[in-house]
């Protein structure tokens, strides 16, 4: 999940030498500053090319890429350990027909922000948390999987991220960077639907009818009423998820994320997942298609996951004391 994504003062540019990527600006001050000002503070980032892909993130965004706490991570679901915690959430304006507003072309993915009163809560968080937008990462079709995290060392071909900010933050997402949790997010993977299944579900075949509305970067249209995130996310149990303590998985990568990826996937028609890789362009119409928008793997955290009526207590122990260790090592509290 993204900086870019999250705030709302996004700045972009075209960026220099034909590197068909964009300058993001370094929100964190950015967002005090008026326009002319960010240019100084940006950060050039893409996924594509090696001048400015994510194996560069670390150098060209030191800060915070080249932290301890990075995201995306394969969850070892046999090394995920239980904790009582983890219980349902509350999902708040969920059923709305009329949460999502807009959906755009950001040039590194495909966002939609809510109305306010949308919202999560419960789920082992400290409190409330505001829920400000969504946005997807993807591969090249559904043949090339591009989810984020991994489970077990599966990828997934598209994950769905619902970003959330501490209400008592009041949306300001300056405050919410900067605290090791002032940011939840969902992580829902995305699924090839079996059989013929072309155009399903509706909800989905809905959503992805606006791409060709939003080919270019910086295009947005508002969305009519009639698909509530519930329809969206459909099919999910939302009871069974991993959660561990991460960053966000674009430029800066504010290690300010409470990670929560549910298990179970959301089924998308073949036909619909590839719209995302052959419909929507990084730039305008002559540069490249947007695909492969994940970042690369990052070292392992300890992840939590619901308590298991009936699993092998040895291998718990065993697991635990590898957690714990991990614990240590990483000096996470
Ligand atoms: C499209 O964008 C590229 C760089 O991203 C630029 O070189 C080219 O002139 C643009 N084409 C049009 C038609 O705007
Ligand atoms: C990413 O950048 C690195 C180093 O700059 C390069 O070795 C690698 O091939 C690049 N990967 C892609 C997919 O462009
Ligand atoms: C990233 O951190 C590692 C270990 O902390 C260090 O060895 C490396 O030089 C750092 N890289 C950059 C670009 O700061
Ligand atoms: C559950 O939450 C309580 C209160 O926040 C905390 O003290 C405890 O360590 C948590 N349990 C686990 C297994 O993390
Ligand atoms: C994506 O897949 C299409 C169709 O298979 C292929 O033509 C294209 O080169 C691929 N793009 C990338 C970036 O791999
Ligand atoms: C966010 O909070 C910071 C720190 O309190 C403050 O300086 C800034 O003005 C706030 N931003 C907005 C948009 O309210
Ligand atoms: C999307 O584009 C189509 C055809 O170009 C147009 O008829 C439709 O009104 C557009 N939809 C929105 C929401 O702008
Ligand atoms: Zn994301």
């Amino acid at each position: 999940m993204s900086l870019l994504k999250c705030l709302r003062t996004e700045r972009r540019n075209r960026c220099v030498e034909k590197m068909n990527c964009l300058v993001v600006a370094a929100l964190a001050l950015c967002a005090l500053l008026p326009n002319a000002h960010c240019a100084d503070t940006t950060i050039a980032w893409c996924y594509h090319l090696p001048s400015c892909n994510d194996t560069t993130w670390p150098v060209i965004s030191t800060k915070y890429c080249n932290g301890s706490r990075q995201s995306p991570i394969d969850i070892v679901s046999s090394s995920a350990t239980a904790d009582s915690n983890l219980t349902a959430f509350t999902f708040q304006n969920f059923g709305s027909t009329t949460a999502m507003t807009k959906i755009e072309n950001t040039g590194k993915t495909i966002k939609v922000t809510f109305n306010s009163g949308v919202g999560v809560s419960g789920g082992g968080l400290s409190e409330a948390y505001d829920s400000l937008q969504f946005h997807l990462h993807w591969g090249n079709g559904s043949s090339v999987p591009g989810s984020e995290h991994t489970v077990d060392g599966k990828r997934y071909p598209m994950e769905l991220h619902i970003v959330n900010l501490k209400s008592s933050y009041n949306g300001n997402t300056t405050l919410g960077i900067a605290d090791s949790t002032g940011l939840a997010a969902l992580g829902f993977f995305i699924d090839v639907a079996s059989g013929d299944t072309t155009g399903q579900p509706k909800s989905w075949n809905t959503l992805t009818s606006y791409l060709s509305n939003i080919t270019e970067s910086g295009q947005s249209v508002s969305i009519a009423p009639g698909i509530s995130l519930d329809d969206l996310l459909t099919g999910v149990d939302r009871t069974k998820y991993f959660r561990y303590l991460g960053s966000l998985t674009t430029p800066a990568c504010n290690e300010a994320v409470v990670w929560t990826v549910f298990k179970e996937p959301i089924k998308v028609s073949k036909n619909l997942i590839d719209l995302f890789s052959t419909t929507v362009h990084i730039t305008n119409s002559s540069s490249p298609l947007m695909t492969n928008v994940f970042r690369n793997l990052q070292p392992a955290q300890a992840v939590t996951t619901q308590a298991q009526s009936s699993s092998s207590s040895t291998s718990k122990t065993c697991y635990s004391l590898g957690l714990m260790a991990l614990s240590l090592v990483l000096g996470r509290n």
